[in-house]
């Protein structure tokens, strides 16, 4: 049988005899090893796969064990505020163990293929108008009084789960990373590696933390800029919030572990993006690209890095965001007739691959 993270990690989560197991097949994602940048830039690189989830982002890591607690505690119906990935995420596990599943999202600010999976799963969607952090605050108000489990992050059973990526990362390489760059929107998943790490060098699995360097886009970046911002601007429409719900555990993160939260542009975030698919062959979402981008900013006035092992956290996968690929990441298709001389010629015609024809 295939492991599980509810049964590999039981002795790290808060699981007892009562927990019923929940799983989509969640969680031990590949850790790529770079085969082209690293060589470059003179250092160890690994990609964490985390779009090879089963709704192909990394809140499957957390939704499996928030729904296991709800079912635990006899809760029939969840709901999230999301800027996709955790609405399709909870929508999947609702459907599977018959909870109902209402989601919140900003109107038209959800990428397309994250909209799909919440609708293919059968979640009632509620769109508004406003920006996550409002439909986080909306479901902050209403969950009480309609009796409905909050499956964000704010639920310390997601971060909880999401602590398996840390824990998989040092079982895989068998040591610490010396850094590692993240996406920072709400601030979950920081904490969650943050909380994953502190547990495993208490448990004597590791002597060192991890570098943390949480990266966020430029007009999103309320850790950066260490203010609360109102109206958070980013084509990386996943971590698209003002107002991160778990800031003061992420700093915490930041400071004991000697990291850094840093800022990107959306233009750096697309060349990110475009560069890993180019380039490793790995295909993510823009959200998941800034931790790229965000190593590119760092070493422009570091060179520690060089000769370290570094692990990039691939939240999501490319497929999700098929509006940002299409107006970005195409490429010229070559035209011809069905006749093999024609194809043939097109073959040998030279022309190079697609390389971010629109934004540049
Ligand atoms: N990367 C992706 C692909 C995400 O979907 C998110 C968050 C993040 C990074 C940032 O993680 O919020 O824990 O700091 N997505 C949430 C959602 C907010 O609703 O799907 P974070």
């Amino acid at each position: 049988m295939r492991k599980t993270l509810f049964n590999h990690y039981k002795n790290f989560l808060p699981i007892t005899s009562k927990t019923p197991e929940v799983t989509l097949g969640e969680g031990f994602t590949p850790l790529v090893r770079s085969n082209n940048l690293s060589e470059k830039y003179k250092c160890e690189m690994f990609f964490k796969l985390e779009g090879c989830n089963p709704t192909a982002s990394f809140k499957d890591r957390g939704m499996f064990l928030a729904v296991s607690k709800a079912i635990e505690n006899g809760k029939d119906k969840i709901i999230c505020a999301s800027t996709g990935n955790t609405s399709a995420s909870a929508a999947a596990y609702g459907a599977r163990y018959n909870l109902e599943t209402i989601v919140i999202i900003p109107s038209g600010k959800i990428a397309l293929g994250k909209l799909l999976q919440a609708m293919a799963y059968g979640a009632k969607i509620i769109s508004i108008n406003g920006n996550f952090d409002q439909a986080l605050n909306a479901v902050r108000e209403i969950s009480d009084s309609l009796n409905l489990e909050i499956v964000n992050s704010i639920n310390p059973f997601r971060i909880e789960g999401q602590m398996t990526g840390a824990f998989e990362i040092i079982d895989e390489l068998g040591n610490n990373p010396d850094f590692q760059f993240m996406p920072v929107g709400n601030a979950g998943n920081i904490s969650s590696y943050y909380k994953g790490y502190s547990a495993y060098k208490a448990d004597n699995k590791i002597r060192e933390f991890p570098r943390l360097l949480g990266i966020q886009a430029e007009k999103s970046a309320p850790l950066v800029d260490n203010k609360i911002i109102e109206y958070p601007q980013t084509i990386a429409s996943a971590i698209r919030i003002g107002n991160p719900a778990s800031s003061s555990l992420a700093k915490e993160a930041i400071s004991e572990t000697n990291g850094q939260f840093l800022k990107v542009s959306d233009k750096e975030i697309i060349q990110a993006q475009s560069i890993l698919a180019k380039e490793e062959g790995l295909f993510c979402e823009p959200a998941s690209a800034s931790s790229l981008a965000g190593f590119f900013k760092y070493i422009k006035s570091n060179n520690d890095y060089k000769g370290k092992k570094i692990v990039f956290i691939l939240t999501g996968n490319g497929l999700k965001d098929p509006e940002v690929a299409e107006k970005y990441l195409k490429s010229e298709i070559l035209q011809t007739s069905s006749k093999i001389q024609d194809i043939s010629n097109a073959i040998t015609s030279g022309k190079s691959k697609g390389f971010f024809s629109k934004f540049f």
